[in-house]
């Protein structure tokens, strides 16, 4: 069992101790108190941890919690603010003078095996294989881009990024399935009339309604929308490893729903029928909208920045600010000794959404390293106001799931917390702080969602479920 005051208790250190951080920009460095994913467990073999013996095996069971805690959200990340020192200059620059130009319509047909590839073809697109031209010069590091590559993306090495490689190893160490985590007591304290307060429930049947299909949004604006845009393997590589985790999760809330017995209808048609839940849904969805468009595609200034636009409505608005209401609002009640498989479920899911958030972040830094030119003022005000109006937006969502106030929390504790947390999100694009002087009101928050948690998850996992090294073939 959790234990769910002092996490790392287990591991034989107070949580109060704090582990190395990942670098935060120095405007930050008074704040203690980082969010998980934004601490980095230092390892000498973090950057090979096959290197190590205590290396996990996906899907079979965890072999060495050191080792999965040394790799968890602790990629490096890319600088938030490479133009600091020359904002001014950047912004000037026009977009004629700077950017490439749109490249031009390329064949999207393969070419037949046995056939001769067309002479002017060019590798690339959405594929990598639009056009395949034998003999073709190597991929050479210098080739790749985030996006707009005209590189052949089918080929992962040689690495580029480094830190996108290097998520999607730490994501598959970090790998789980909802039915490892027991269900028993949830069960039992569910049905008992007198188990739960009304507001309780509440709080348990919203959140449920809400990322049941928030994920699934999430996934399809991933392979759907996102995933053509990039033009990277190795961040490829990551995105697709994001895409099941987004289908783990969607599996976690089902497995909560049916464990309880809920009504599955009501629970997956509430973005459609609650109107705190909609509104997020609704404010989320153009953005996948025109991106999957077949006829949208990036090369000029304006459609870059709509990706770029999209990428932090997604990984840093969505992922980053719209769960943390939810989370805060379950783990809570593992807190205090209730639900506490659906709050292990929702552990897992906020480890996992962490690192998604960095990876989107890191991201969104190396795409605006490669094109200065479309971090312009008015861009980044533009940005700015969007984060402000998820503020607001989740702040409501926080009055609208706890008008009285419930498990020591009350609406206006949220408001300033989801402010701490955009600040620092802020601060990982490169823009500036929006909340001057708010504090962490939940500063368990960080301790609960750090590393070494695993060590008490896995000493109570169910193990009677297959995983894949477990099946049968014969
Ligand atoms: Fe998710
Ligand atoms: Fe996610």
């Amino acid at each position: 069992m959790l234990n769910w005051d002092d996490p790392l208790a287990a591991a034989g250190r107070s949580s109060k101790g704090q582990t190395a951080s990942e670098r935060v920009p120095d405007h930050l460095s008074g704040q203690p108190e980082l969010e998980f994913g934004e601490r980095a467990a230092l390892s000498p073999n973090r950057l090979q941890p096959h290197l190590t013996q205590e290396h996990v095996r996906p899907g079979q069971g965890i072999v060495g919690n050191a080792s999965l805690m040394a790799t968890a959200g602790a990629a490096p990340v890319v600088d938030p603010d490479p133009f600091a020192a020359s904002d001014t200059a950047q912004d000037s620059l026009a977009f004629e003078d700077t950017c490439m130009p749109a490249p031009s319509p390329r064949p999207n047909a393969s070419v037949a095996p046995g056939a001769q590839a067309p002479i002017d073809a060019v590798a690339g697109g959405a594929t990598g294989l639009e056009s395949l031209e034998m003999g073709a010069g190597r991929v050479r590091v210098d080739d790749k881009k985030i996006i707009n590559c005209h590189a052949d993306l089918n080929q992962l090495v040689p690495f580029k990024y480094d830190w996108a490689w290097q998520k999607y190893l730490d994501a598959c160490a970090n790998h789980w399935m909802p039915q490892e985590i027991n269900m028993n007591a949830d069960i039992a304290l569910w049905k008992d009339p007198n188990g739960l307060t009304e507001d309780e429930r509440t709080i348990i049947k919203r959140n449920l309604g809400f990322f049941s299909t928030a994920d699934s949004l999430v996934a399809n604006n991933l392979v759907l929308a996102v995933y053509r845009h990039i033009t990277n393997p190795e961040c490829r590589q990551y995105l697709l490893r994001q895409a099941f985790e987004e289908a783990l999760h969607t599996h976690a809330y089902q497995y909560v729903v049916e464990s309880l017995g809920l009504d599955e209808g009501e629970i997956f048609n509430m973005y459609r029928e609650v109107p705190s839940v909609a509104r997020k849904a609704e404010w989320a969805l153009p953005y996948t909208q025109f991106l999957a468009d077949p006829h949208f595609a990036t090369g000029t200034p304006e459609n870059d920045q709509k990706l770029l636009r999209e990428l932090v409505a997604f990984y840093v608005i969505f992922e980053g600010i719209f769960f943390y209401v939810g989370f805060v609002q379950v783990l809570s009640m593992g807190r205090r000794n209730k639900m506490t498989g659906t709050a292990e479920q929702f552990q897992y899911i906020l480890r996992d959404e962490s690192m998604h958030m960095n990876f989107g972040i890191d991201v969104i830094n190396q795409i605006k390293v490669e094109n200065p030119h479309l971090w312009t003022s008015a861009f980044k005000q533009e940005l700015v106001d969007m984060i402000r109006d998820a503020v607001a937006m989740e702040s409501q969502y926080a009055h609208d799931t706890m008008p009285r106030g419930v498990l020591g929390l009350n609406a206006p504790m949220f408001e300033e917390y989801l402010q701490f947390i955009a600040n620092r999100r802020c601060a990982q694009i490169g823009l500036p702080e929006q909340y001057p002087g708010v504090g962490n009101p939940f500063p368990w928050m960080s301790e609960v969602l750090d590393l070494k948690k695993e060590k008490n998850f896995f000493e109570t996992r169910v193990t009677e479920y297959q995983t894949g090294g477990a099946l049968k073939w014969d």
